[in-house]
């Protein structure tokens, strides 16, 4: 029986060796259609990881902590060691789980620490280099959430050691994003990293990382403690030294993740379980969806002019609160239950008026925008586990350092506090003190893993990347299946919109409903054409007729839907 597991894990390693060094364009399923379990994720081999798992006898969680292993290698851009994130779960006995896996200031920040002595703000201390980084809570977060996996640590890891040792072909877009990242390596490295070569990257070439393997080993042998207290730790610190870091060997130590309270609302008849504070994910989530209920929005018709103007100004409204109200709730009081009351909510769109554009000038307060450069995954497994996780460096490659001798980049999330509350940051943007820094404190995200459930089984799994843009992702995504009756395919890949309040701007993606845009724009809204909006990774469960998954991968990137 051992005989066979071993030989079976052995044959899943080479088949995921076989695979990181084919040469790209490899394989990158964008849907899975099956009934025992799947995971969508940003890249093709960090899905694989995780569907070994699965196939290995591993439950959900198992798949996703192999999953975020895998990516910390193979999508080092937002995949992370030197990060954080939030695990929400839906168990298969019915309980929930939030996992706060966020950053934390170090102990020697202060409130105004990214501030000239003139009082502005210095937006390059907070954006790069090891001043930029909260302390990590993904090895953390990973180690809390064991309690709830099956399977051995060493065998979560183990894809990624593999992927990390020998090497893995990177993809045409990784190449261009680790070229256009050179000046920015260049200038927060004293070291040589694994991303900078002398030639320029191309599609195909393999990508090594050494000490990241070598670090994943040791936190293999000797678990969290090995990150938080050891040989990680210590170089950690040393990084810190060699540049104007202030992370300590205490902060490391004093590191914990959190188990919280997941949001939990009832739309129209299904269960909707988020992340709450530090994240203001689940409340925005729930805040846009019950200002939505009651009017019908599925009879308006997707990107209709009526439904658009609609969902822009509960956006504006929640994005609004969100500026004002939502920090760490250890370190403020955020009211949360007068935020979400049916009282309140109502009270909030009583100005509303269809046909008529709203204004932020007649809405009190702002925002801190994000860096969009997160990155999500969806498990379900076959026993009726159901896990979305967000994770993040922040900025794209985080600040830009790579913890000599270990191999992995630090964040830059100190960026999503609000450096000076009350006046824009680098992205024109305003918070307030509610999330102003303080020691211990954690940064406001945006990241929104959610879990919808029907009937009380898992229906619904999602979350996406893109800073500011996830909340509403996750609302356009659910409101395209839930009202619009769309299909997992359409509610993903159709065109999204964004507002945030500030700018009072109305973002659209490509492929957005032009005559809805024009009449937007007539209606006297101020629409912007940009890039793409999120990478959401979508699984449906649906029971009607046998239990039947379905899993989509964004096109919008990378991103891979596997399954069994
Ligand atoms: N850094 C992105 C977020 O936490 O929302």
């Amino acid at each position: 029986m051992l005989k066979r597991s071993l030989l079976a894990s052995y044959f899943l390693l080479i088949t995921l060796f076989i695979s990181a060094q084919e040469k790209p364009p490899y394989a990158i399923p964008k849907k899975f259609e099956g009934s025992n379990g799947a995971v969508v994720s940003a890249h093709p081999l960090a899905s694989q990881a995780g569907l070994a798992m699965l196939q290995q006898g591993g439950n959900a969680v198992d798949a996703a902590i192999a999953t975020q292993l895998a990516l910390a290698v193979v999508y080092p851009g937002a995949g992370n060691l030197g990060g954080g994130g939030f695990m929400v779960a839906a168990l298969k006995d019915g309980r929930t789980v939030a996992l706060d896996y966020r950053e934390s200031a170090p102990g020697k920040a202060f409130k105004d620490m990214y501030l000239d002595s003139a009082g502005n703000p210095i937006t390059s201390l907070s954006l790069e280099g090891p001043l930029a980084s909260g302390v990590p809570g993904t090895v953390a977060g990973l180690f809390a959430s064991l309690k709830y996996a099956k399977l051995p640590f060493k065998k979560l890891v183990a894809p990624a050691i593999l992927l990390a040792e020998k090497g893995f072909a990177i993809t045409q877009s990784q190449a261009r994003s680790f070229n256009g990242s050179k000046p920015d390596f260049l200038a927060n490295n004293k070291k040589n990293i694994a991303f900078v070569k002398n030639t320029k990257w191309k599609e195909g070439d393999l990508l090594i990382q050494p000490e990241l393997a070598a670090t994943l080993k040791r936190i293999r042998n000797n678990g969290a403690d090995e990150f938080y207290k050891g040989i990680t730790a210590k170089l950690v610190v040393a990084e810190m030294k060699r540049s104007n870091g202030i992370m300590s060997l205490d902060d490391l130590k004093n590191y914990e993740a959190k188990e919280r309270t997941a949001t939990r609302f009832n739309y129209k008849g299904y269960e909707i379980i988020g992340m709450p504070m530090p994240s203001s994910g689940g409340l925005l989530l729930e805040q846009m969806m019950k200002m939505i209920e009651k009017r019908d929005i599925g009879k308006m018709g997707f990107q209709t002019t009526e439904a658009v103007q609609l969902m822009i100004e509960v956006e504006r409204r929640a994005y609004a609160d969100r500026g004002t109200y939502m920090g760490d709730a250890d370190f403020v009081t955020v009211p949360v239950d007068i935020l979400r009351s049916q009282k309140y909510l109502e009270q909030r769109m009583s100005d509303y008026q269809p046909g008529v554009a709203g204004n932020s000038k007649t809405t009190k307060e702002g925002f801190v925008k994000e860096s969009e450069e997160t990155t999500h995954l969806s498990v379900v497994d076959n026993e009726g586990n159901a896990v979305a996780v967000t994770t993040t460096l922040n900025g794209g490659y985080g600040s830009y350092t790579v913890v000599s001798g270990a191999g992995f980049l630090l964040n830059n999330e100190m960026d999503d506090f609000s450096v000076k509350p009350g006046a824009p940051n680098m992205y024109g943007a305003v918070g307030k003190a509610a999330n102003a820094i303080a020691p211990g404190k954690r940064m406001l995200s945006s990241m929104t893993p959610t879990i919808v459930l029907k009937n009380k089984q898992p229906y619904i799994v999602t979350g996406t990347p893109g800073g500011t843009t996830i909340p509403t992702s996750v609302f356009q995504t659910l409101v395209n299946l839930l009202e619009f009756n769309m299909t997992p395919y359409e509610a993903v890949y159709e065109p999204k919109f964004h507002h945030q309040w500030l700018p009072d701007e109305v973002e659209i993606e490509k492929g957005f409903n032009e005559i809805t845009a024009q009449k937007l724009g007539k209606m006297g809204y101020t629409l912007k054409a940009r890039g793409a909006i999120g990478r959401v990774e979508l699984i449906v469960i649906t029971q009607e007729a046998g239990r039947k998954i379905i899993a989509v991968a964004d096109n919008r990137g990378d991103d891979a839907a596997k399954g069994y």
